[in-house]
């Protein structure tokens, strides 16, 4: 479904991406595990078109735009890293805020129904303002914004951060019912375990660089992906 070949970013004279080349299949969870400062969040912003790139993103077989709101319009969103949201504007607000290039109104009641389905938390603060929500609510809020835009392939960065243990189980968990529903995601993370646990392939990015690839199981299970990323000594 998206195919990235040789793609280079550099912030001045900063090379942050280093001819990376990925894979994202149709239907799958592809994680992307690297430490702070890897790259990760570069790969999505290059994919959502909010930074400059040389290489070529494909997406269902044709280039994909290179501007921001071209790349939703295509069926691509990106929940961004740190759960940006409109913090004076109330929940529903916010999900409306995710279907501002859609007109199909019944459509959009529709995934207004799926996303409260998906988050029944945030049914229940509907009309709170999103600025007052825990960290994990606003996690909840930012993905279930994302899913507002009707996407097809979802970007994800970090969502784990910052989250308490339990929480980030049931992202992880809500992440898993998202792929149910037919999306295809792209997933990066430091929380090399967790999502390793739930995707379907994997991709080891360090210093720019993909060092590792692979089916997410054998990544888990390759001794030096544990002593570097899941805190296993041998
Ligand atoms: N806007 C920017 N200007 C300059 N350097 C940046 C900018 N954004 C990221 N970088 C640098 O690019 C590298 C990769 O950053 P990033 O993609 O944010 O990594 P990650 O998301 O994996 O933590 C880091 O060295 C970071 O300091
Ligand atoms: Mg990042």
């Amino acid at each position: 479904m998206l195919k990235i070949e040789d793609l280079n970013v550099y912030y001045g004279g900063i090379h942050a991406l280093r001819g990376v080349s990925i894979d994202v299949p149709q239907g799958e969870i592809v994680t992307i595990i690297g430490s702070n400062g890897a790259g990760k969040s570069s790969l999505l912003n290059a994919i959502s078109g909010v930074i400059k790139y040389s290489g070529l993103i494909e997406y269902e077989g044709q280039p994909l735009a290179k501007q921001a709101h071209k790349v939703v319009k295509s069926g691509v969103c990106q929940v961004p890293e740190g759960r940006i949201i409109f913090a004076n504007l109330t929940v529903h607000e916010n999900l409306k805020m995710g279907a501002y290039l859609r007109n199909d109104a019944k459509g959009i009641s529709a995934d207004f129904e799926r996303v409260y389905d998906l988050f029944p938390r945030l049914k229940e603060r509907e009309k709170q303002l999103a600025g007052t929500l825990s960290g994990g609510e606003q996690q909840m809020l930012a993905m279930g914004r994302g899913l507002m835009s009707s996407p097809e392939l979802i970007l994800l960065d970090e969502p784990s951060l910052g989250l308490a243990p339990l929480l980030i189980n049931t992202i992880f968990e809500i992440i898993l019912e998202i792929k149910a529903m037919g999306k295809t995601i792209l997933l990066v993370e430091q929380n090399a375990f967790k999502a390793l646990s739930i995707a379907d392939r994997a991709y080891v990015l360090e210093q720019g660089k993909i060092t590792s690839s692979g089916s997410a199981r054998e990544l888990l299970a390759d001794t030096t992906i544990q002593e570097a990323y899941l805190g296993k000594k041998h």
